[in-house]
């Protein structure tokens, strides 16, 4: 028999750097439809509608009243609003969410999210598209399949140039309240491609600076790191390189071989002991750093609303990773290593900052 199955209805909350990537992905797929997009600037969300049908908001709970058939909303607002409006969604209209990174700043946030999701019949879909990445995917092969063999040392290297300019944009960015500083914002993917690529991390031991940019947080992190494996490792994530990016890279040192992913968008396999010819094989030329892994998000958003399988990211992968940061902020925070199981959580991360907030808020309706 053959079964034509309705696309999934989707609506869009906050229409800023990265939503061009969801609507790429959205409107390439057609198990899913795109209803509604919205923005506090309307123009925004008007620059953002690919075609006429889609209706655009800037209160997105007049977006949600007005468009009953919406059954999943990408959120894209600034981080520490994503918690307070996906629970509203899950909560008050009983819809999915797909949620950029981070998925919510504290991890108890993301605890507290699954459950009144689970609660409400609707499923929860964290963004960490960097996974998709076709370096990645062939070393993590490389790991399962014996070529690299388990992981020994794994490090990280995130060099990044943010300037003021760029923290200056939006009231949001650098703050504790709705962001997080170099480790929050642009390491967080890489806080989950090491325990995708190694398995858990058990103990860190972290230093922080603020060194470029007048921001509350911080834009530098180097640590050293302990995986459930045995393996070590090292991290370094910065948005205080300058003149520009100089790399994206995490290399590791397996039991039979070695593999080096670089390029400033995380999307070059530069070195891979094991087959030196899949260097060309699996090296990409992004456009952007965000890659095309958003698709692959979406498929697996459309598998598991079908009940055909898992999602691209799981909640306790999101969890995983936000622990992880948590435990970095502490360790830094405290100078002392700090181990994983201790379940720690840095307190600024996502403390409500009422005035700061206010600027973004959808009043209640
Ligand atoms: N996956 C990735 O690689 C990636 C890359 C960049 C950003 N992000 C994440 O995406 C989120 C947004 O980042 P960005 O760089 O696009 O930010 P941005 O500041 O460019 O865009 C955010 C948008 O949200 C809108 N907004 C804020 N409050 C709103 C509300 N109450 N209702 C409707 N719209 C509202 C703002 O007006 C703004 O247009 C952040 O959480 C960020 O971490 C992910």
């Amino acid at each position: 028999m053959n079964e034509t199955l309705e696309p999934f209805g989707v609506g869009i909350i906050g229409c800023g750097r990265i939503v061009g990537h969801h609507v790429a992905a959205i409107e390439a797929s057609s198990d899913l439809q795109l209803l509604a997009v919205c923005d506090l600037d309307e123009q925004r969300a008007r620059d953002m509608a690919p075609r006429s049908e889609v209706n655009v908001y800037r209160d997105y709970h007049r977006m949600m009243e007005e468009n009953s058939g919406i059954d999943v909303v990408a959120i894209a607002t600034p981080s520490g609003l994503h918690f307070p409006q996906a629970r509203e969604v899950v909560e008050r209209w009983g819809k999915s969410v797909v949620i950029e990174k981070p998925p919510t700043l504290k991890f108890t946030e993301l605890d507290d999210l699954i459950e009144a999701a689970t609660h409400c019949g609707a499923q929860v879909f964290p963004v960490f598209q960097y996974r998709f990445n076709a370096p990645v995917q062939r070393i993590l092969r490389g790991i399962e399949e014996g070529d690299l063999g388990a992981p020994r040392i794994v490090s990280i290297r995130q060099r990044w140039c943010r300037t003021q300019r760029y923290y200056d944009q939006s009231a949001w960015r650098g703050t504790y309240s709705l962001d997080g500083g170099a480790l929050t914002n642009q390491g967080i993917h890489h806080l989950d491609l090491v325990q995708y690529l190694a398995g858990p991390v058990s103990e860190v031991f972290a230093l922080k600076a603020t060194f470029a940019s007048d921001i509350q947080a911080e834009d530098t992190v180097v640590a050293t790191l302990r995986f459930e494996s045995g393996a070590i490792g090292s991290l370094e994530i910065t948005t205080a390189t300058r003149p520009d990016d100089v790399e994206s890279s995490i290399s590791v040192i397996g039991e039979n071989g070695y593999a080096i992913l670089g390029g400033w968008a995380t999307d070059k396999l530069l070195a891979y002991s094991p087959r030196p010819e899949d260097t060309q094989t699996f090296s990409q030329s992004n456009a952007d750093a965000y890659g095309l892994g958003h698709h692959d998000i979406y498929a697996g958003v459309v598998r598991s609303l079908r009940g055909e399988g898992e999602p691209a990211v799981t909640n306790s992968d999101a969890r995983q990773a936000l622990q992880l940061l948590h435990a970095l902020y502490v360790s830094a925070d405290e100078a002392r290593p700090v181990a994983l199981n201790e379940q720690v959580e840095f307190q600024p991360l996502g403390n409500p900052d009422r005035s700061l907030w206010a600027i973004y808020e959808t009043a209640l309706s």
